[in-house]
């Protein structure tokens, strides 16, 4: 990924990746679609996200164990898979801790094309942790952001955000770091919660939610782990957008509500099926939570532009490839009959 970020550059590829998932999701209908696989421990969670739409199938390992900064580990780590659906056979095995924050971030700055109001130019980013400077660099290059406001309980890690954007080359960021989520939310025309909590947390009140605001909820991604109050998904003028609403119905935001409120899915939206924000006073929400088909949009731009791009590939022992197919256990037990190691690309 370091070497493809360095060949591609780092905005081209997470606007890239955003217009991968933006046209995965205007065909919907052409995935196969579940809710993902999650297995809660005492520290967080790790997850499987599978789909295809019938050509490719791919699925990405992932993790959310907020204590392990305190143990010098990140909160998120994750690698996926792309395979052909006609054969089965995997073709690419990737790392995918950075290609989540790059999706995550393409994927709020997408939504927020269709959510936010067309004039923001400011945005209100609370949690300064690994997925920050992500959020920050999709917002301004692909939504065109320049003024961001910044707020962590945690002063160092708001310091590291400054310090990292103010050493990327040739930007026009201007970042201010504050010392309350009032302050933080003053004047922003999207607020961006990316904190981590392994618990039912209330980040954002609703003093902090005016009208005409997008908010880009990413954090809240848990049963038992929201950002929100429930008072501000229950304002009448919001609108709450969700990416696969059974998905989402567990994990995100609206766990707090009624099974039965009114909700929107993302791809209805791109496919114009239903509408993104109506009105200039709409508080728009985008209940962030992670759905497979990003990871998919990822791992098949990934396979792509690495073969374009000639970047380097590691050839690893995954599949046996044998001359007679039937002859599995020859090949185990070494009769190397006809048997050859193959390579996964
Ligand atoms: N929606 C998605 O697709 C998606 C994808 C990746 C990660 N996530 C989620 O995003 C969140 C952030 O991930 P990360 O890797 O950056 O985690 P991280 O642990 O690196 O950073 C989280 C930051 O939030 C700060 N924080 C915690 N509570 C806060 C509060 N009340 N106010 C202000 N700051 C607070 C912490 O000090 C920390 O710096 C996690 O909850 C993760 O599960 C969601």
């Amino acid at each position: 990924m370091r070497e493809l970020v360095n060949i591609v550059g780092l905005e081209r590829v997470v606007s890239d990746i955003g217009q991968e998932i933006e046209s995965d999701y205007a065909r919907w209908d052409e995935f196969d679609k579940s809710s993902r696989h999650a297995v809660h421990v005492r520290n967080g969670v790790i997850e499987l996200m599978p789909t295809s739409d019938g050509k490719r199938y791919a699925f990405k390992y992932v993790t959310g164990h907020p204590n392990n900064t305190h143990k010098g580990l990140l909160t998120v780590v994750a690698f996926g898979v792309l395979a052909d659906v006609d054969t089965g056979y995997p073709h690419l095995v990737a790392e995918m801790t950075f290609a989540t924050a790059l999706r995550t971030a393409a994927m709020s700055a997408i939504a927020a094309r269709w959510l936010a109001r067309t004039d923001s130019r400011t945005m209100a980013v609370i949690g300064a942790g690994a997925q920050s400077e992500f959020q920050v660099l999709a917002f301004h290059t692909m939504r065109g952001i320049k003024n961001f406001r910044l707020f962590d309980t945690d002063g160092a890690a708001a310091r590291k955000l400054v310090h990292n954007i103010q050493a990327l080359p040739q930007h026009d960021i201007c970042l201010t770091p504050c010392k309350s989520i009032e302050m933080t939310v003053d004047g922003a025309d999207v607020i961006t919660t990316v904190t981590a909590d392994k618990r039912k947390a209330t980040v954002l009140m609703p003093k902090h939610v005016h009208p005409g605001v997008h908010i880009n909820a990413v954090g809240g991604d848990c049963p038992g782990k929201t950002e929100l109050h429930v008072d501000i998904l229950l304002r009448p003028d919001a609108k709450i957008f969700v990416e696969y609403e059974p998905q989402t119905r567990l994990e995100g935001e609206i766990q707090q509500l009624d099974a039965s409120s009114a909700v929107r899915e993302f791809g209805d939206v791109v496919r114009g099926r239903v509408a993104g924000r109506e009105s200039d006073l709409d508080v728009t929400i985008f209940d962030s939570v992670g759905f497979a088909l990003e990871d998919f949009s990822t791992l098949r731009y990934l396979s792509r532009i690495n073969q374009e791009r000639g970047g380097q590939r590691e050839y690893i022992d995954l599949i046996p490839e044998l001359d007679d197919p039937k002859d599995l256990f020859g090949s185990l037990m070494g009769s190397r009959r006809g048997s050859r190691l193959s390579a996964v690309r």
